[in-house]
């Protein structure tokens, strides 16, 4: 069947089998930061954005998607301008191997795009569903919190 979505801006239409998982189907059309960790909602490695809120994709079926928005990492800056959150990543040293960085920037996303700069449980709270083996999270929780101020100055 045809699915209809929004996908970073760009209006596609993908041939799917409905009962596809979308983390799969997000890979397979090319967007690799979506990345497989547990499969069974436990890890948040695949979170992407669906209408803006955090979403699994492990956990959704790609017929759940027609006519919705879906936001990954790969929109969210480059290099040369990245968006103020991968910004704080990067100067808090809240990234190391990396696998559970995109997760974490779109559960921070979904937070700091309600406007307001949120308070460390909130920041907590947001996270709460996507695990880190690496930094202890507190690197995390400041790069957040610092981003959040900065984009609303
Ligand atoms: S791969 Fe989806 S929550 Fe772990
Ligand atoms: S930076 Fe390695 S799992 Fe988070």
């Amino acid at each position: 069947m045809e699915i209809n979505v929004t996908i970073n801006g760009q209006p596609l239409t993908w041939q799917v089998n409905p009962g596809e998982i979308l983390l799969d189907v997000l890979r397979r059309e090319g967007y690799l930061s979506v990345k497989w960790g547990c499969g069974e909602g436990d890890c948040g490695a695949c979170t992407i954005l669906v209408d803006g809120q955090s979403m699994r994709s492990c956990l959704m079926l790609v017929g759940q998607i027609e006519g919705r928005t879906l936001t990954t990492v790969e929109s969210l800056g480059t290099v040369g301008e990245p968006h103020p959150l991968q910004a704080a990543f990067v100067e808090h040293g809240a990234v190391q191997c990396g696998y559970c960085t995109p997760g974490m920037l779109l559960s921070a996303k979904a937070l700091v795009d309600q406007g307001h700069v949120p308070t460390e449980d909130q920041v907590r709270e947001a996270l709460d569903g996507n695990l880190c083996r690496c930094t202890g999270y507190k690197k995390i929780i400041e790069a957040v919190l610092d981003a959040a101020e900065r984009m609303n100055k």
